[in-house]
């Protein structure tokens, strides 16, 4: 399949026919980029899986305009819910409700709940504008690869396999959204994102963190979000987080990039402004400044990809503070270092 790359907004009309005609469109949207399909058409999900390669039973996040279009999908909208759209939305919140007869089972993957987020990105907004219909969109990567935060990565994972790329230029919150589950007591958090739990915790009583984003996965805690249980967010190269004090964690930096380079290895380091100077290996980046943990969350997935560009085979990485959207940033980097995390 050719596909046709839009840089110009005006055209955006070309995109939203394409939807209308069953097809694929890959989106900006102000978290990751989005391969979008209208979530309506069972065949057109179906398509989504394929070009992403993605397994069956990890559900679909349906994309929304205008909270009128929520109606449709869900059974009910609690108080709860509706106080987290008029605060959070638009923005990056997707929440679970229980799904109404109209969404597709291949948007669900067969649960009876389905997740919805209004994005706050224009292009992504006009794009489902246009398109008349909401837009089931994962992350617009190869599945388990870092999810795209610029068209150039989409293009890399996904040219051939959509009719549409629209560059929106760089994602600016650049982890996913936060997804939450609206549908039990109390709401539970299934994936940490771009809207953080001190800021959900100022608006609600209570809310809970899924045990099993904390933990490293066993068969008696599989996560309620089924796409958290997977290989994630991994460069081709094996990453290990460095943890602990921070002149014990350049010591031990160090003494593991001699380790590595003696082994023949092409090392690569995911530092901060402050210490990429420190290290000297075959390829050292800057996550961004320490004290800017929105700034690292913007280029985390940028820089994983880049150690590949540059055929990296072992990353070594700071740790960053689980705190505001630092928790996102760990969470993520965890995964793609499959939880290797060695502390000193
Ligand atoms: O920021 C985002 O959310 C991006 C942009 C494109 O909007 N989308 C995204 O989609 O990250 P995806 O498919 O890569 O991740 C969706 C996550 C998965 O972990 C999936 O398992 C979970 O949401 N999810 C979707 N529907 C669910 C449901 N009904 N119950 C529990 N988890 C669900
Ligand atoms: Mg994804």
């Amino acid at each position: 399949m050719k596909t046709v790359i839009i840089s110009d907004i005006n055209h955006l009309n070309i995109a939203a026919d394409v939807i209308q005609k069953g097809g694929l469109v890959a989106a900006p949207t102000e978290t990751v980029y989005g391969l979008c399909a209208n979530a309506l058409n069972p065949a057109s999900v179906r398509s989504i899986f394929k070009a992403k390669g993605r397994p069956s039973d990890n559900p679909l996040i349906v994309h929304i305009a205008d909270q009128s279009m929520l109606s449709n999908l869900v059974t009910s909208i609690s108080d709860e819910a509706l106080l987290l759209m008029k605060t959070f939305w638009p923005g990056p919140l997707t929440l679970i409700f229980k799904a109404s007869s109209l969404v597709p089972k291949e948007v669900t993957a067969g649960l009876d709940t389905v997740a919805i987020r209004l994005p706050s990105h224009p292009v992504m907004q006009k794009l489902i504008d246009l398109s008349g219909v909401p837009l089931a969109a994962p992350s617009a990567n190869t599945s388990g690869k870092p999810s795209p935060t610029n068209a150039q990565r989409v293009i890399e994972d996904l040219d051939g396999k959509v009719d549409v790329i629209i560059d929106g230029g760089s994602s600016s919150v650049g982890v996913e959204s936060t997804v939450l589950d609206m549908t039990s007591d109390v709401p539970v958090i299934l994936r940490p994102g771009g809207i953080t739990y001190e800021m959900l915790r100022a608006v609600l009583k209570t809310v809970i963190i899924d045990r099993a984003i904390s933990h490293t996965l066993s068969a008696d805690l599989l996560p309620k979000a089924p796409g958290m249980k997977y290989t994630h967010y991994a460069p081709n190269a094996e990453v290990f987080i460095v943890k602990g004090h921070s002149e014990a964690v350049m010591i031990k930096i160090s003494e593991l990039i001699k380790l590595s380079k003696s082994q023949g290895k092409a090392v690569g380091i995911l530092a901060t402004d402050e210490t990429s100077h420190l290290f000297h290996a075959d390829l050292v980046l800057s996550a961004g400044p320490e004290a800017d943990l929105n700034v690292i969350a913007a280029n985390l997935f940028e820089k994983l990809r880049e150690f590949d560009d540059a055929h990296i085979d072992i990353v070594y990485s700071l740790a960053f503070p689980k705190e505001g959207i630092g928790y996102a940033v760990m969470n993520r980097l965890e995964k793609s270092a499959s939880y290797h995390i060695i502390e000193v």
